[in-house]
């Protein structure tokens, strides 16, 4: 008979960036269940501090390292600290980003700087760090977490998912320099879902008891557009980074996985008044 499959991380060490709060905590969390050591790097010191004490709550042993990624000798910095404190260095997530909207006519060079550096350079930073101590590791794996914008138009957030776009073609071409070593390259593609940052929640602890409901506005519409009918929840993006980065997922790489209820293969089609998927303006 065989075994019941399950991910199984014991003794291996990830380093998640952005990870205190949203898809990046959610990913810290699912990893230690899987049996993981975290380290995570965040600009937010109690947001570093309360993963910390939960991933340790699991038995696993964790790093906290308060930093911006948006400086990219700070994150090659927080890459050895985890690979000097751990001993080595097993799983990168590449999760911190964030985008505010405005026309890009109105974007001025110092956002457009902005953007690449939190959203690509950091990214670059973290990856090109972390390849030497994975080859010393034997392998590795890589998850970056990039969005449905960079797969659509993103009137509004032209810089940020230029970014995203082009950490969607950094993983195919990574995928393939680095499979002779044994590193595993993929991204999770979110669409709309329930984060920190999404409910404005982007100072201080994460606070889920002060995150504003969702109109039934806004509600109808989510669930119109996503088939899944609602937003996503973080957690369901954290299960994905856990089984990318284990050994379930080991003829997986290259790949840029939806997460996002379906809204992607959906592609303009909308649920109208009767339950009949239309493309707009036919609503009803
Ligand atoms: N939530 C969504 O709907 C959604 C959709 C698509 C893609 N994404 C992507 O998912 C990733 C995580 O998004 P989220 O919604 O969980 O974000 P979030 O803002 O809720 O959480 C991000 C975490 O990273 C930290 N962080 C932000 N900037 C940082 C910096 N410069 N240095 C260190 N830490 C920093 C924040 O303090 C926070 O704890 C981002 O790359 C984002 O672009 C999110």
């Amino acid at each position: 008979m065989m075994d019941r499959p399950e991910i199984d991380l014991t003794g291996k060490v990830a380093l998640i960036t952005g990870g205190g709060g949203g898809i990046g905590r959610a990913s810290a969390l699912a990893l230690a269940a899987a049996g993981a050591d975290i380290a995570i790097i965040e600009v937010i010191p109690e947001r570093c501090d309360e993963v910390v004490a939960q991933v340790e709550a699991m038995g696993r042993r964790a790093l906290a390292i308060s930093g911006n990624v948006m400086e990219s000798d700070v994150v090659r910095g927080a890459v050895e600290a985890t690979a000097s404190h751990f001993g080595r260095l097993d799983i990168l997530v590449n999760n911190a980003g964030g985008v505010t909207w405005r026309a890009f006519s109105d974007l001025a060079e110092k956002n457009w700087r902005r953007h690449i550096d939190l959203n690509l350079i950091s990214n670059l930073a973290a990856t090109s760090s972390a390849i030497p101590h994975m080859i010393a590791a034997g392998g590795g794996a890589i998850v970056n977490v990039t969005s449905i914008e960079a797969s659509r138009a993103a009137p509004g957030y032209a810089v940020y998912a230029a970014c995203k776009a082009g950490i969607n073609n950094l993983t195919r071409t990574l995928a393939v320099e680095l499979s002779e070593h044994g590193i595993r390259v993929n991204s999770i593609a979110p669409d709309f879902t329930l984060t920190p940052g999404v409910q404005g929640n982007f100072t201080g602890p994460v606070d889920e008891s002060k995150w504003p409901l969702k109109s039934g506005e806004t509600n109808e519409v989510l669930r119109r557009r996503i088939p899944a009918g609602r937003p996503g929840i973080d957690t369901e993006c954290g299960n994905l980074v856990a089984f990318l980065s284990s050994s379930l997922a080991s003829y997986i790489t290259g790949t840029i996985i939806p997460v996002d209820g379906g809204t992607w293969a959906s592609g303009g089609w909308i649920r109208s008044d009767s339950g009949k998927w239309v493309l707009p303006p036919e609503m009803s």
